[in-house]
């Protein structure tokens, strides 16, 4: 056999190998056997010192010729396969933008119900006129405390469990805001009455067990304006129990207690018949008449403004709409109690819809 024969029948080889590699990684096994240090292309160049010095020119054009056309080929190849691995990928990738949106991730979604508490109280409250506003979970220690007419040696700042950030240079504290209170400050240092807000929020407070959690969430409200009194206030907290436990009725008691910044100070409690659990009063919520010494600390005049605050457990309220045990399970992220409790994220609290349907 001839150096040419040898040639012309590796070319028929690999050109067929070529042809019949199936996949990338297959022209590729193809390509190093060909073209690779040790391939046979290579293995023919490496013959060409053995032939008679005036064969050599030709022989040596030949493998080059050869080579090229194998390069060429193995690169149509290539284009080949990657062409029809792009339309396979295609193919099943196919998507039909006009097809309905899946239920999927809309089905499988819940609101927490901490979240559809807020929305359902925000809603109630909006409508009697109320604006939603909000402050910063780390709070100094002058709103949290010292301008809600708890003075810095008060043994209220014990009863409130606080978590302290460490203290600054110049020995002020900011802290975790233990209430939603200070945004009553907040509020009437920024805002002229008349004031009308409710305050969503994080508070929290060192306490762990099954009705405690460090952090948990308070509504506050607060009216300002030169004319509110008590009666406004239980008229606005019976109507919004009314509205929030969705019934027509609603026994309320309103005990007298104390808290530094209202004057009077009243807890309020409902009887259990709200919840279907007739025959004991339940706790709800802390309210009064704002102390003219808070409403004086914003810069405004007790004598000409007056009004009512109240703070609300969020957390509480809805475990007894919603007849959940234990506090500790709102936080535990679980899928499952969420899936059970859960609301699903579509259907928006509207008082004319039912606030919890
Ligand atoms: N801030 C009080 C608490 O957290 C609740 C409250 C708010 C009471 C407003 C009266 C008025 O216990």
């Amino acid at each position: 056999m001839t150096a040419n024969t040898d040639i012309t029948a590796l070319e028929r080889d690999l050109v067929s190998e070529i042809s019949a590699a199936r996949d990338l990684s297959a022209l590729e096994q193809v390509r190093i056997a060909a073209l690779g240090k040790k391939g046979r292309v290579s293995e023919l160049m490496a013959q060409l010192g053995k032939l008679a010095p005036d064969e050599r020119k030709a022989f040596g054009q030949a493998v080059n010729a050869v080579k090229e056309r194998v390069t060429g080929a193995l690169e149509a190849r290539k284009s080949d396969l990657e062409g029809a691995a792009l339309d396979g990928r295609l193919a099943t990738e196919r998507l039909d933008v006009t097809l309905p949106v899946r239920p999927g991730p809309i089905a499988d979604g819940r609101i927490h119900p901490v979240s559809q508490v807020y929305d359902e109280i925000i809603e109630i409250f909006g409508d009697m006129g109320f604006a939603v506003a909000e402050g910063p979970d780390i709070e100094t220690d002058d709103y949290n405390f010292t301008k809600l007419n708890i003075p810095p040696e008060h043994p209220a700042r014990q009863d409130h469990d606080t978590f302290y950030l460490q203290p600054k240079a110049d020995g002020s504290r900011m802290v975790l805001r233990t209430h939603t209170s200070p945004v009553q400050i907040r509020t009437m240092l920024t805002q002229k009455p008349p004031i009308r807000i409710i305050v969503p929020g994080r508070v929290y407070r060192s306490d762990s067990d099954q009705t405690h959690t460090p952090m948990f969430h308070q509504i506050e409200g607060l009216v300002i304006d030169e004319v509110t009194h008590l009666g406004h206030l239980k008229w606005c907290l019976e109507e919004f129990c009314k509205a929030f436990f969705e019934v027509d009725d609603v026994k309320m008691r309103f005990r007298a207690s104390h808290f530094p910044f209202t004057e009077p100070s009243m807890e309020v409690d409902i009887d259990a018949a709200a919840i279907g659990k007739p025959g004991s009063w339940l706790e709800i919520l802390g309210s009064g008449m704002v102390h003219p010494n808070v409403i004086a600390n914003c810069g405004l005049d007790p004598e000409t403004y007056q009004g009512f605050a109240f703070g609300m457990g969020l957390d509480r309220i809805a475990m007894l709409k919603y007849g959940i045990p234990d506090l500790r399970d709102m936080f535990a992220a679980d899928m499952r109690w969420l899936r059970h409790y859960g609301f699903l994220s579509l259907d928006v609290p509207t008082l004319a819809g039912g606030v919890s349907s």
